[in-house]
């Protein structure tokens, strides 16, 4: 019966693809599979009569970190972790391979140490063939964004000219000229339609100009108390005032402060403006979520019919008569290039709430795992 079981076990362990290796505390190595062999290069018969010693640590100049990572095991204990190492067989063949280790003990008394060891060069190859793909669409992209941010430069400087000449001269004919009112007020137009424009070419032009965020870590808090003075300030060119709903907010942010500061001061502005009540009630709250941290802000303003949320992130979508419909735009730009994403839900006639969620570190995000 002992036997059948043995046998059993036995020929589990040699159709496993992954090599075992158990090492008696005295340090023979006590069995192997015919997968260790394969990988490892090594023949059953000198894995049969050899001490780990005589094969991982002799072999000192050809594989130091596969060798460290068995004596690690052996020495210090350290079992449990996943290692992946690059190992040269005898032919000067580079594999990468993935050691597992665990130890066998009964009682208190250590039985064996267990290696479980797997070739993942495959696997490492597909892994850096993706990452030099997505490597190369990052690159790709961002040569089209700097293309289109160029374009739009290059065309606001170009309009910008022309621009100037047809207000100034309009403005100088309306001065110098005898006009009766109906010429006047087509002058008028001209003017305020030049003036239009302008802004139009204006935030185009700060769109285009937004950079690559400078990141470090920064208190929300100080961000927020920025953004904050600025919405005070333009509430009261506005001809209110703004009643501030924000618990003390202690977390951390790795952003570009500037850039953030000028996301959140434009989510501020149009809970302000969009507001039918002169004293405009605006909540602010903050929070860390699997990972990530959510910031919200929530006024009690017109709300937004859902026929048109779709549209409001839209380049130069503006509700206001003489909106240029460019904050949502550059606000969801900058929360995006910090890897994060803006959306905003409302009702009608209720208040609207705009949610940031971006990641709790900026740290870049690891492409390839394997080392
Ligand atoms: N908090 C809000 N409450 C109600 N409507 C909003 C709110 N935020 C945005 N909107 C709607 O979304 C549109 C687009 O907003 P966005 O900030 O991009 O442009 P704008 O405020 O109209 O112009 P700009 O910000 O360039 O001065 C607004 O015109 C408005 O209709
Ligand atoms: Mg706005």
């Amino acid at each position: 019966m002992q036997n059948t079981d043995e046998r059993i076990v036995r020929n589990i362990i040699e159709s496993l693809s992954v090599g075992l290796m158990v090492i008696s505390p005295s340090g023979v190595i006590v069995m192997h599979n015919a997968a260790l062999c394969t990988i490892l290069d090594i023949p059953a018969m000198t894995l049969s009569s050899a001490s780990w010693a005589e094969l991982f640590i002799e072999d000192v100049d050809r594989n130091t970190d596969f060798n460290q990572v068995i004596l690690d095991v052996i020495e210090k204990r350290a079992v449990e972790m996943r290692h992946i190492v690059v190992y040269e067989n005898t032919g000067g063949k580079r594999r990468r391979l993935c050691i597992t280790s665990s130890f066998l003990q009964e009682g208190e008394e250590l039985v064996a140490i267990v290696f479980l060891i797997e070739d993942v060069t495959d696997k490492y190859e597909m892994l850096e063939k993706e990452n030099d793909y997505l490597r190369k669409i990052q690159g790709l992209q961002s040569e089209r964004i700097e293309g289109l941010n160029k374009l739009a430069m290059s065309m606001a400087h170009q309009i910008r000219n022309p621009l100037m000449s047809i207000g100034g001269s309009s403005n100088f004919l309306l001065k110098n000229l005898s006009l009766d009112q109906r010429e006047r007020d087509l002058f008028d137009s001209i003017i305020q339609g030049a003036h239009r424009l302008e802004s139009i070419v204006q935030a185009a032009r700060s769109f285009a100009s937004i950079l690559e965020p400078q990141q470090q870590e920064v208190p929300l808090a100080n961000i927020l108390k920025m953004s904050c003075e600025k919405a005070n300030v333009f509430s009261v060119d506005h001809g209110r005032s703004v009643a501030w709903d924000m618990p003390s907010i202690d977390l951390q942010l790795q952003v570009d402060p500037d850039l953030f500061e000028k996301a959140l001061s434009a989510l501020l502005f149009n809970s302000i403006e969009f507001n039918a009540k002169n004293e405009v009630a605006i909540s602010i709250s903050a929070m860390e979520q699997d990972g990530e941290t959510l910031i919200s802000v929530t006024d009690l303003g017109i709300g937004i019919s859902s026929e048109d949320i779709p549209y409001v992130f839209d380049p130069f979508y503006s509700t206001k008569p003489d909106g240029v419909g460019m904050g949502l735009t550059v606000a969801r730009r900058i929360v995006t290039e910090h890897r994060g994403q803006l959306t905003l839900t409302s009702v009608a006639g209720k208040g609207t709430t705009a949610t940031i969620i971006i990641p709790c570190s900026y740290s870049n995000s690891n492409l390839c795992s394997l080392p």
